[in-house]
């Protein structure tokens, strides 16, 4: 028997999402989280059908430019772009102009003129996907820059939390590892505060950024302490690639007392949950097998809430546009 195609997807929108570009969680309500949310809660289910195709944005024009690597963010704008019915591009810094010394805004105004309807980017430098957005006429979505924001990893977190425990306010959350270099923990920060959630932030002197505070959160210095009696405990990878010099003393020693292993899982709640945006880095923020644990990773299942949350996204902006 076929099943039936869910009534959800777009939805009568109860909340107007008057935004142009989606740059950063900064600057969104609560009523514009749950609209985002509740648009992709009806695509998780048209993703699991054969037919996952829609003509929602058929003739328009989705540019992923990235100026750093990325797998599971460009892949599911990309497929989440292609099951709306756009025509997708996908741009890197490896076969762009920016090699050849063209400037972002060079770049950005080149694409412009081809008339794109949404532009990804992604770039190294915190702040870069906001200048651009003012030189484009189209929308323009964070998909992370520098230490920032990583808005759409931190909606994919919230849905799949959302998913898990049907729920986000009231929940205690622990972030853990290199906070002080991570725009996805900057975006859960903030999101998951404004859901309801009681933040925790867990991590070494050395990777706590100053004033964690300022943020609504409670920071952590010892792993244990940090995750008693959580419901999620969300690990970060070192961003070895973003730290000049050193700020832990071996990745023997990091995975020692920062590493997620069964032992310290044991001091959360008994059905606490396992999160991680990947890549991993497995044997340094978390345990292999620990990684593998059906029972208590959900880590592949954020990995199918971002193509949800990524057709969402583009779903409601493209009202805007
Ligand atoms: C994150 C990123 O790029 O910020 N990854 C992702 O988007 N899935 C986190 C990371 O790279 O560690």
């Amino acid at each position: 028997m076929v099943a039936a195609i869910p009534e959800a997807v777009s939805p009568k929108k109860a909340h107007s999402f008057a935004h142009r570009h989606l740059l950063g969680i900064d600057g969104l309500s609560q009523g514009d989280v749950y609209a985002i949310l509740d648009l992709a809660k009806g695509y998780i289910a048209r993703n699991r059908l054969p037919d996952k195709k829609h003509a929602i944005l058929k003739g328009r024009t989705l540019i992923n430019l990235f100026f750093e690597n990325s797998t599971r963010t460009r892949t599911s704008f990309e497929l989440a772009g292609k099951r709306l019915g756009a025509d997708v591009i996908n741009m890197s810094v490896a076969t762009s102009s920016a090699k050849k010394g063209e400037t972002l805004i060079d770049t950005a105004m080149t694409l412009n003129a081809m008339h794109p309807d949404f532009i990804a980017v992604r770039h190294p430098e915190s702040g870069a996907v906001h200048l651009l957005a003012r030189k484009v006429n189209c929308s323009v979505i964070n998909s992370g820059d520098g230490c920032h924001e990583h808005p759409t990893q931190a909606l994919l977190d919230a849905l799949t939390i959302l998913e898990r425990k049907g729920k986000i306010e009231g929940l205690t959350i622990a972030i853990c590892g290199d906070i002080l270099h991570s725009r996805v923990a900057r975006s859960n920060m903030k999101l998951l505060t404004l859901l309801g959630a009681k933040v925790r932030i867990v991590a070494p002197p050395t990777l706590m950024p100053a004033s964690p505070e300022s943020f609504g959160v409670t920071p952590f210095y010892d792993m244990r302490k940090g995750i008693a009696g959580c419901d999620i405990i969300m690990m970060l990878r070192l961003q070895v690639e973003r730290m000049e010099g050193n700020f832990i003393p071996s990745l023997r020693e990091y995975f020692h007392f920062w590493g997620l292993d069964d032992e310290k899982l044991s001091y959360a709640k008994p059905d606490a949950l396992v999160m991680h945006p990947g890549p991993i880095n497995r044997g340094v923020e978390i345990d292999s097998q620990l990684a593998d644990d059906i029972n208590r990773s959900i880590i592949l299942d954020q990995v199918e809430m971002g193509v949800a949350v990524r057709q969402a996204v583009l779903e409601l902006l493209s009202a805007q546009s």
